[in-house]
């Protein structure tokens, strides 16, 4: 069921309930943090494996003291630079944060989401509410409260309906190590607009066989349709001439190919506006039955790089 009543929303969170949230860069899948029925209920539904830890929604800054321990000051900063929005802190957690939300880590993500509805919800409850991004594992994740309603129809009780995301890209991670802001997953923030509050900023090379965050899963994101990258979107179209083909493609349509199987992201070659026409357009081209999508690679700098994030684990099979 969608709707926009936030009472109903609040009042089956109370209730152990699982419920699609809106936020700013993609769908939740909610629960009350503090219900180990609702948290168990998220991996089900979700079919997400325990060992990928979830993130804590809160109604505003001050509950990270509530939440974390030994929180490093850049947090604090980084928090009042960017909060209510999208950036995720991983913090020390205090022992009350259930093993179930961290995946038996010592460490807890934490974000206050930048969404009126879902603030209003925050604000009307009183425990923060734990929401993995609300598609099934791998899957591309939803931006409208339809595709919520798609994936996962009966199994939740319902989806509240705050209209489209308008990031439409997964908040960007940061973690701690000796005071110094580690990127564990790109995101709708850039790693320069987190550098404009500290220079001290490294993108996380997961080693291959420790990977602590899904989001770092090689294949994540996808659609059904296969998916290729490319520098070359031409050259790509004519040795894979025999198949029905879609593109999705930065700022100008591919001439001589029928413009009703390309999705042009920005054409004023904003990164911004492309970052949030990304997964929407992966939705419709995967809805359109075709045997390939070619995406085209994007500027490597700023949200580019988000871009190409998803665009190479969406590759992945
Ligand atoms: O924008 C978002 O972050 C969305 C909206 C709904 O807030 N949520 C989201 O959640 O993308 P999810 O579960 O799809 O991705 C959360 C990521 C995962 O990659 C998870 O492994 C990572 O956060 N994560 C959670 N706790 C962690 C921890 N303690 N250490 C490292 N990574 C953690
Ligand atoms: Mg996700």
């Amino acid at each position: 069921m969608i709707s926009k009543d936030v009472k109903l929303a609040a009042t089956f969170l109370k209730n152990d309930g699982v419920v699609g949230i809106p936020t700013e860069t993609v769908y939740g899948l909610a629960g009350n943090a503090y219900s180990d029925i609702a948290i168990n209920k998220i991996f089900e539904v979700k079919k997400r494996p325990n060992s990928n830890p979830l993130i804590l929604h809160v109604k505003n800054g001050n509950e990270l003291d509530k939440i974390g321990t030994q929180i490093p000051e850049l947090a604090y900063k980084l928090a009042e630079a960017f909060w209510p929005g999208p950036l995720t802190l991983i913090v020390k957690k205090q022992p009350h944060i259930s093993n179930l939300i961290t995946a038996s880590q010592d460490t807890v993500a934490v974000r206050v989401p930048n969404h009126t509805l879902t603030l209003e919800l925050l604000n009307s409850i009183y425990f923060p509410l734990v929401a993995p991004s609300a598609n099934p594992f791998t899957r591309i994740s939803p931006i409208e409260a339809p595709h919520v309603e798609a994936y996962f129809k009966d199994q939740i009780n319902m989806v509240l309906d705050g209209g489209r995301c308008s990031e439409g890209v997964e908040s960007t991670i940061v973690g701690f190590e000796n005071n110094r802001a580690i990127v564990y997953r790109l995101g709708a923030i850039s790693i320069e607009e987190i550098e404009k509050i500290t220079n001290n900023v490294s993108v996380y090379k997961p080693l291959d066989k420790k990977i602590i965050t899904p989001g770092m899963l090689k294949k994540h994101y996808s659609p059904n349709t296969d998916i290729i990258l490319t520098r070359n979107v031409s050259q790509e179209i004519e040795w894979f001439s025999d198949k029905k083909i879609g593109l999705l493609l930065f700022n100008a349509p591919q001439p001589n190919f029928n413009l009703a199987y390309q999705k042009i992201l920005s054409p004023d070659s904003n990164l911004k506006i492309a970052t949030s026409n990304l997964y929407k357009a992966l939705h419709e081209l995967d809805a359109m039955n075709l045997d390939l999508i070619i995406a085209e690679r994007f500027p490597e700098y700023g949200l580019g790089l988000t871009i190409n994030d998803r665009l190479t684990r969406a590759t992945k099979k």
